[in-house]
């Protein structure tokens, strides 16, 4: 295989060098362990003859914007890669160079020619008038415009010679791509998918949204490619068919290439991190939280970094060494504890991520009473039941989630504490001590005035100086002339960090959130995780970010239309818990 020749010193993304003469020996054990091309030649990739995807000197602008500049990259067959990158810097533009959909400025993609990319498709309302099996047969475009093609001959009323020929010619390739076995494979993997055969004729819009995921699976796995690449597939999932995935894609043995904000995703599946910043794609070896915590050593360290390596290398041992705690990375662990003794730290380059800060502050703490809930119902327009004689009593800094199958009904029920909706019947009452500050699900009414950045968060707040509003904007990452933005122009993770100022400056001591991370990066959803943790009232929230709810909440309030299951517990323990498996059966029949 021909390798990029090396690149000059801007290129080198170096977070740990391996002493050469050890670089080959651990090239197998690491995979592809970092590919700037000088690692590259290192390395010697001994997979020849595997199927392996790559890119020569991508780059792409739009317009003035350079988004990549002479990327070249090696993803090696069997890896699972983590695509990651700030909002905005191309992670999904880059999904698209690698499947074809959008030509690179300069560079080339190369794989094998027997080698077939499959993209699991992000919109899942796009085949909604599609019927299920067809669906799944259209994950092989060529097939699948074959037979279009051909159905489209066979209807019409005449039939030309050359009709004729074409057809010939279609059936010879429909057999070349086994097209009489589509049907019966798509419907296989279908069953395997624990799609049932009942629904293999049904529109994709009569499905529900978890069932639709496993058909776009399926689809992608149709005709077994090699590399699948997936953009956000956990959106709009919820955990339990999150955790399905993850699972699912463990045991996937061919490559994928996954852009992902949810960290418990990333960690269990990902066996590589593909970083961009500044224009390039670093890769490392190991999951998102190793990533994390290298490029966050990186950072506070870039000085004084002779002085500093000791502790650098202390630091990442006793961060293996937790690591290798957890059973499921106890492998990686391990080949990589074999090879710190070898390696030397060096040139780690600072990831040009900011990281914004949440800290919240109670006013004044309250009382031990704070929340009395009392036989509410709630059965939405369309005769949903939502939420049935749900009853509890929260304690002071308890930190609750509220989780169910159904996404409304958690919404629903977090409106109905904010006031801003009401029950069909039951009562709750808030401690008078308490005051609350409630996050929606959906902020957009607070955007609708034209008005700054400044002016809109000074409406909440006693004291109104411009310094004391900018403190709370600054910890979100607004600074400068971008708090003089015009509030309609913000994207939607702009206006969730708005938001986040908001709920930080109030001092509320009871939080309200309604699925916080949805639109948010890495970086901010770790702030805010990170913030929500150190918070010493009491939190009510909802979320479908896994590691976010098992290290926030201490307390799980499921509900469902036939009632609600209320643990004191973690939320992996009440994953694993069997009384609470078999009540959930019960619940949702
Ligand atoms: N077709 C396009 N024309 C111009 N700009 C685009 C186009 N597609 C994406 N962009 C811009 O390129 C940047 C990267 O976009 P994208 O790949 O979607 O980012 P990510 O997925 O990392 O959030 C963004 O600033 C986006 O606005
Ligand atoms: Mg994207």
């Amino acid at each position: 295989m021909a390798l990029a020749k090396p690149q000059s010193g801007k290129h080198k993304y170096a977070i740990i060098h391996l002493l050469t003469e050890q670089a080959n020996n651990y090239a197998s054990q690491l995979g592809a362990y970092f590919f700037n091309p000088d690692f590259a030649i290192g390395f010697g990739f001994k997979q020849k003859g595997l199927a392996m995807l790559s890119t020569e000197k991508i780059t792409l602008s739009f317009g003035k914007r350079i988004l990549f500049e002479d990327v070249s990259i090696k993803f090696a067959p069997g890896n699972c890669y983590g695509l990651i990158g700030a909002n905005g810097s191309g992670k999904s533009t880059f999904l698209k160079i690698l499947s074809g959909e959008i030509e690179p400025t300069k560079g080339t993609v190369s794989f094998s020619p027997n080698e077939r990319i499959a993209v699991l498709k992000q919109n899942h309302f796009e085949f909604d008038e599609c019927p299920v099996l067809r669906t799944v047969i259209m994950g092989h475009k060529q097939l699948y415009s074959i037979m279009q093609e051909r159905d489209e001959i066979y209807a019409k009323e005449t039939f030309s010679d050359e009709d004729g020929m074409r057809v010939a010619h279609l059936e010879s390739d429909f057999g070349h791509f086994n097209g009489w076995e589509a049907e019966s494979e798509a419907a296989k993997l279908l069953s395997g998918l624990e799609i049932p055969e009942a629904l293999h004729e049904k529109k994709m819009k009569e499905l529900t949204g978890s069932e639709k995921v496993r058909v776009l699976l399926a689809q992608a796995l149709f005709g077994n490619p090699d590399i699948i690449l997936m953009d956000e597939p956990t959106n709009n999932l919820d955990i339990e068919t999150i955790n399905w995935l993850e699972d699912f894609l463990l045991d996937f043995k061919n490559t994928v290439i996954v852009v992902s904000h949810d960290r418990h995703f990333l960690d269990k599946v990902c066996t590589h991190v593909a970083d961009i910043d500044y224009n390039h794609i670093a890769l490392f070896t190991g999951n998102y939280s190793f990533w994390r915590e290298a490029s966050q050593l990186a950072l506070t360290q870039k000085s004084d970094y002779n002085k500093k390596m000791e502790t650098k290398i202390e630091e990442l041992k006793a961060f293996i060494a937790r690591f290798s705690a957890n059973a499921s990375k106890a492998k990686q662990a391990t080949s990589r504890r074999n090879l710190l003794d070898k390696i030397t730290l060096e040139d780690i380059k600072p990831s040009s991520r900011r990281y914004p800060y949440a800290f919240f502050k109670q006013s004044r703490e309250a009382g031990n009473d704070m929340l009395m809930v009392d036989s509410l119902n709630k059965t939405a327009a369309d005769g949903t039941v939502l939420l049935k004689d749900l009853t509890f009593t929260i304690k002071k800094s308890e930190k609750v989630a509220f989780v169910g199958r159904n996404r409304i009904a958690v919404s629903s029920l977090l409106q109905i504490l904010a006031g801003e909706e009401e029950s069909d019947s039951g009562e709750f009452k808030w401690g008078i001590t308490t005051t609350q500050e409630y996050f929606p699900k959906d902020n957009s009414k607070y955007f609708t005035e034209q008005i700054n950045l400044v002016d809109w968060l000074r409406q909440f707040s006693k004291e109104k100086s411009e310094n004391f509003i900018r403190g709370f904007l600054g910890k979100m990452l607004f600074s400068g002339e971008e708090t003089q933005k015009m509030i309609v122009h913000l994207s939607g993770g702009e206006k969730v960090r708005c938001m986040l100022s908001k709920m930080m400056l109030t001092e509320a001591n009871v939080l309200l959130f309604d699925e916080p991370t949805n639109h948010l990066d890495l970086e901010s959803i770790s702030a805010l995780n990170e913030g929500l943790e150190a918070f010493a009232g009491t939190i009510l929230f909802s979320s479908h970010d896994h590691q976010f709810v098992q290290t926030i909440a201490n307390r799980i309030i499921e509900v469902t239309p036939n009632g609600f299951i209320d643990k004191l517990m973690t939320y992996d323990e009440y994953l694993a818990d069997e009384r609470v498996k078999n009540l959930r059966e019960e619940l949702y029949k």
